[in-house]
């Protein structure tokens, strides 16, 4: 295509320019504004100066129609028009989701679809060539607009990336994506994108067709500017990608079609196991809607989301998304001191995958043990880690070799002056981790940090080998820790704010969500999970069958059963969780006898190959033989369950409520959110049930209570506590 240079180059125009004054006054359009290039392109700018990226609410789409009509009403056309973000690497993140809570019914709902459908349909309908220029990530409503626009091209940066992710929050585009993305890139791709709600990257988007060229991210807009005066110079000179015209007449037979949907929702049920409505709401729409009048699918297609909308999993998976974000803010990191390098000490499972985040950061990283397999292995699996970075095009292989040479193996504890924080990953022993500290304080300067990932030791007791007590938090990271988005920050009443806040700043800048957390045993996830997890086990040794309760527990939505969890933890590393939670809160932790004797045993689960189940080469074979009950092993049939399933999971689920209640009222943490939102990403409670104690309102609190008290009458060690029995009785809720 031949180029031509631009001048002045947009973006950074004279605003001395009279034509431009003439043509728009630049305050009417929010955060919009109109800039005409004195060639008769017309770039519509979107940079939102009250937030970090641009979203499309009520406000910014009335701004974007007056923007629009300006545009239009003017007395000659533009020659084209191209959409581009003011923010460098942002591009659109969609609408807003807090918005959404404010609509009263589905038919309010379906009237606001309708006007931005409207609104964009008014852009596709231009009759002159529309260019949107996406730089950086576009996702929901941005991608929507985008596609109403004739021609799409991306940056080539690596965060440029555009998707549909409705689906996460429950719902399916309702801006016209679901119309005008199989239209534009043919059933199957359409299908596959809106139903993961997963973003492709700028290549695969022009593979795709979504895009009609991949640009490079430097002097962006001035090179879509280029692009579009080539485009407009040959009207016919590009060709568009995405399916084959073979593939297309394919997707126009139904048989096809209906194959691809029925596979697509086999593949759904599967991995939802049915609890999530709009993934298979949005094959429905497709299905409905592929080859009709745009139109009409509009129509449906709004129809569909102000039904979704409504739904409990969607108000609680924008609930789980809301606290996500909000995360990103509360707790304030005001008084973080800034990080440039970190020592991390102990690079065993959890040691080696934490020095990979911090140097993914670009922050150097001092990785220390006392002995040289565990740091080679670690270094190896860190760069196992980054191949496959590098392999899905997440960082360049040069990136990764700089990454790499960011961590500095060593077996001594020298060299710690000029380090900022230190994190201690050894062995969990109090007395070990003691004396660490206190060399590691000798050496360190005044203001550096001190973090420990212990997970059952108090923080406050490992504090008190310290000169300084107040420079030590917890930073307890989850396993695997390169997966886990969870990270409990551990303060004691003598952690310092600076030690607290640039812990948490420290979790955010590796991409984990910090939840603060005062030191208390097992801290808030392990503590309320310990409970649900004894109520498994107590289950099992009264000859309940070790299947059943895993299924009932994954029916409910969770991840895997309680009894594969404890195989995946370890029973050794469960039972010490569970003695340390024991010795703090006594019986009501449940009895951990089986533990004990499978731990004697040496079935330690997964790792060992033999734990409630066998496994060979890490897959699972069936239950572990001595754990069978024993009038299923004698013959055929299998007995009717000794507890129904019903109360299998009451049982367990009441149990996590009671003892998420008591973290609350002991103020381990300060909100309800914390609990949920540390439920969600530390254990994988179900997020469409929006978290543990959102779970207990809608289930009622009433009922848990009549249970739990049921249950203590027929001898279990405890009841329902004081602040559950308090709400039951004022008819309270965790949330109103
Ligand atoms: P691990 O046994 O895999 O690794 C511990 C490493 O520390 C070993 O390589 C050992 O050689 C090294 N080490 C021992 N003394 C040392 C010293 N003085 N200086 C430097 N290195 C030393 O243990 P893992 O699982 O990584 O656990 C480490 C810590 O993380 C523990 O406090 C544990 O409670 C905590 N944690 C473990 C989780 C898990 O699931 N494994 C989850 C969350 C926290």
């Amino acid at each position: 295509m031949a180029m031509r240079d631009p001048s002045p180059e947009p973006g950074r125009e004279a605003r001395t320019d009279r034509a431009r004054q003439l043509d728009f006054a630049p305050a009417d359009f929010g955060p919009f504004r109109i800039e005409s290039l004195p060639t008769g392109i017309v770039i519509l700018w979107f940079d939102d100066p009250g937030r970090k990226v641009n979203v499309l609410d009520s406000g910014s789409l009335e701004m974007l129609q007056r923007a629009l009509a300006t545009i239009k009403h003017r007395s000659t056309d533009p020659r084209a028009v191209i959409l581009a973000s003011g923010k460098d690497g942002q591009f659109i993140a969609g609408a807003d989701v807090k918005e959404f809570d404010r609509i009263q019914n589905p038919a309010e709902a379906e009237a606001k679809a309708k006007i931005a459908q409207e609104l964009f349909q008014e852009f596709a309908d231009l009759p002159y060539p529309t260019v949107a220029a996406i730089h950086g990530p576009s996702l929901g409503g941005g991608t929507e607009l985008a596609l109403a626009f004739r021609h799409r091209v991306a940056s080539n940066h690596r965060n440029t990336s555009i998707g549909l992710p409705e689906v996460k929050l429950g719902i399916l585009p309702g801006f016209g994506g679901s119309q005008r993305l199989p239209r534009l890139i043919g059933f199957t791709q359409a299908v596959s994108m809106i139903v993961s709600g997963r973003s492709v990257d700028a290549s695969r988007a022009k593979r795709m067709g979504l895009v009609d060229d991949v640009i490079p991210h430097e002097r962006f807009v001035p090179r879509v500017v280029e692009w579009t005066e080539a485009l407009l110079s040959k009207p016919n000179s590009w060709k568009r990608g995405g399916p084959s015209p073979l593939d297309r007449a394919f997707e126009t037979l139904p048989p096809l079609r209906s194959y691809v949907l029925s596979q697509a929702r086999k593949m759904v049920l599967k991995q939802t196991g049915g609890h999530y409505p709009a993934p298979l709401e949005v094959l429905r729409v497709l299905g409905a809607t592929y080859g009709s009048r745009l139109q009409d699918g509009l129509k449906i297609e709004r129809k569909a989301v102000a039904k979704l909308l409504f739904t409990p999993e969607s108000v609680n998976l924008r609930f789980i998304f809301i606290m996500s974000e909000d995360a990103k803010r509360i707790p304030s990191a005001a008084a973080a001191l800034p990080i440039d390098s970190v020592t991390v000490l102990g690079a065993g499972t959890m040691g080696g995958e934490i020095a990979y985040l911090f140097t993914r950061a670009g922050i150097r990283v001092r990785m220390r043990d006392i002995k040289p397999e565990p740091i080679l292995h670690s270094l190896a699996h860190a760069k196992s880690l980054f191949e496959r970075e590098v392999a899905r095009r997440k960082l360049t292989r040069a990136e990764m070799e700089l990454a790499m040479a960011r961590i500095e193996p060593v077996l001594e504890l020298n060299g710690l002056g000029r380090t900022d924080l230190v994190l201690e990953a050894v062995v969990e022993d109090l007395t070990v981790k003691q004396q660490l500290l206190r060399d590691v304080e000798m050496q360190v300067s005044d203001d550096c940090v001190l973090a420990t990932n212990t997970s059952s030791l108090s923080v406050r007791a490992m504090g008190r080998a310290l000169r300084r007590p107040g420079r030590l938090a917890g930073m307890h990271f989850f396993n695997p820790a390169a997966r886990m988005p969870l990270v409990e920050v551990i303060r004691t009443e003598a952690t310092d704010p600076a030690a607290r806040d640039t812990v948490v700043a420290l979790a955010r800048r590796i991409k984990k969500t910090p939840v603060l957390v005062r030191d208390s045993p097992g801290f808030l996830v392990n503590r309320v999970l310990m409970p649900y997890l004894s109520e498994a086990v107590g289950l099992v040794e009264r000859g309940v069958d070790i299947t059943v309760i895993d299924a009932e527990l994954r029916r409910f939505g969770m991840p895997m059963g309680p009894l594969e969890l404890l195989d995946e933890i370890g029973l050794d590393v469960a039972r010490k969780v569970a003695h340390v939670l024991q010795e703090a809160f006594g019986a009501r932790v449940g009895s951990t006898g089986l533990l004990d004797r499978l731990v004697a045993a040496g079935s330690l689960g997964k790792k060992s190959g033999l734990g409630f189940y066998r496994y060979e080469n890490g897959e699972r074979r069936g239950v572990n033989p001595t754990l069978v009950p024993a009038g299923q092993k004698s013959g055929g049939t299998k007995e009717p369950p000794l507890v129904a399933t019903e109360e299998i999971r009451n049982r367990l689920l009441d149990a996590m409520v009671n003892e998420g209640a008591m973290a609350l009222d002991d103020r381990v943490v300060e909100r309800p959110e914390d609990v949920d939102l540390a439920m969600v990403l530390g254990t994988g409670f179900p997020p469409f049930r929006g978290g543990l104690l959102r779970y207990a309102d809608e289930a009622g609190i009433g009922g848990i209570v009549e249970r739990l008290t049921r249950r203590q009458q027929e001898g279990a060690p405890s009841g329902p506590c004081g602040k559950l029995q308090r709400m039951a009785l004022g008819n309270e809720q965790f949330y109103r």
